[in-house]
């Protein structure tokens, strides 16, 4: 189907396909000297010491899970309303993913309150995640997870770029992770990063995204006579995996990265029209107005009123032209995580609540003010519609 208004649109130009050709005229094509000069300017973008560059954002939380050294039977506090690889990579090394609600129906973000009571013996981290690219109250989680000795761990995927009180998201506990999936804000097609202040954690993640391996393909290619002969061979020191990101999607993420920040503000702008345009409007409600911090503007969530047919409202905007989209059906109601006996409906009654009722608009960078007066005047309309009885 071809949309008038998709949900997300690539801000792709002739930079990015000279970036790749590059890379293929240099015949060098898995992780290499691009994708180090990636990670060297993502860190510098982030203000961290390190980021390691990895296949995919569910890569990035699985090896960031690894390397803090977790161990199967341990808890993760974990939102609900993600999407289900924030909670898939607890489950991936025999860890228990522990579900906890969202602050209300205007924030989506981890509840602190929520978090706080669902800690036991047994817990070692709290994953979050900054719905839409809007930062979670960091200060209040950080607080629990210093009090309370646990990790912090930043699904940062919605926030590349988003910062609290003039910190980066993803900077905020123990390691953040990214992902450059192709609907991100910095896409690379598939794509991720780990970041940390920790070099430990860091090295632990770079070694367990290629198999465990003491050498490179890159330093036996670069190796001098000098050290020819302790470059030839190689150990394996760790049960790793084969996590790279190739030097393709390194050029890509380059080129996105010098875009970022201006595809944030372009976002924002929308965000705010959006705001203004459909503010006050019976039927809908607008989640993180006056939110803290700045946010990546990744999304555009509303939330349809409990007497609105959610898939007659969807419905009726695709009948104009116009993508929606749900986010997310709530990760402990999906079938996965109810034939484990993992969860069970009416633990998580906001979520519940946002996971029947939530639209996502489109958004993104070049969303022209035409684009937006359609969308508004088509929602407008499609409200009356979701209303009437069937
Ligand atoms: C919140 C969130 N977490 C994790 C992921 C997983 O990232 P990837 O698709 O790059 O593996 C995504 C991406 O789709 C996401 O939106």
């Amino acid at each position: 189907m071809s949309w008038r208004v998709p949900l997300c649109d690539l801000d792709y130009g002739p930079e990015e396909i000279e970036a790749v050709a590059k890379v293929l005229q240099s015949k060098w094509l898995t992780q290499g000297e691009v994708t180090r000069e990636f990670e060297k300017e993502f860190a510098r973008y982030l203000g961290v010491r390190n980021a390691v560059a990895v296949s995919s954002g569910t890569a990035a939380l699985h090896l960031g899970l690894l390397a803090l050294g977790l161990k199967p039977g341990e808890e993760v506090i974990v939102p609900s309303l993600t999407f289900v690889a924030t909670c898939n990579a607890v489950r991936y090394w025999g860890g228990i993913p522990v579900f906890a609600d969202v602050q209300s129906e205007s924030d989506f973000g981890l509840s602190p309150g929520s978090i706080a009571h669902r800690i036991t013996r047994k817990t070692r981290a709290i994953l979050v995640m900054h719905f839409g690219g809007h930062p979670c109250d960091m200060p209040s989680i950080r607080k629990l997870s210093k009090d309370r000795g646990i990790f912090l761990l930043e699904d940062a995927s919605h926030a590349p770029g988003s910062s609290l009180d003039g910190q980066k998201i993803g900077t905020l506990g123990d390691l953040g992770c990214f992902s450059f999936f192709s609907n991100k804000n910095l896409a690379t097609g598939e794509g991720g990063m780990v970041v940390t202040g920790r070099d430990d954690v860091a090295e632990k993640i770079r070694l367990l995204r290629c198999h465990g391996m003491t050498r490179q393909t890159l330093d036996r290619h670069q190796q001098t006579t000098k050290s020819a002969g302790e470059n030839r061979s190689y150990d394996v020191i760790g049960l790793g995996f084969n996590y790279r990101l190739d030097e393709m999607r390194s050029a890509l993420g380059l080129v996105q990265l010098g875009k970022l920040d201006e595809n944030n503000g372009r976002r924002r702008a929308v965000m705010k029209e959006y705001r203004e345009r459909l503010d006050g409007v019976d039927g809908i409600s607008l989640p993180h107005a006056n939110h803290r911090g700045i946010s990546a503007a990744h999304i555009f969530p509303v939330l349809l009123d409990k007497t609105l047919s959610r898939s007659k409202f969807m419905d009726f905007l695709a009948s104009d032209g116009i993508q929606t989209s749900i986010h997310y059906p709530p990760v402990h109601l999906l079938h996965s995580y109810r034939e484990e006996g993992m969860t069970r409906e009416g633990l998580l009654p906001l979520t519940e609540e946002i996971g029947k009722r939530e639209v996502t608009l489109p958004l993104y960078p070049d969303l022209s003010g035409e684009d937006i007066d359609l969308v508004v005047m088509a929602v407008k309309r499609a409200l009356r519609h979701a209303g009437e009885a069937s």
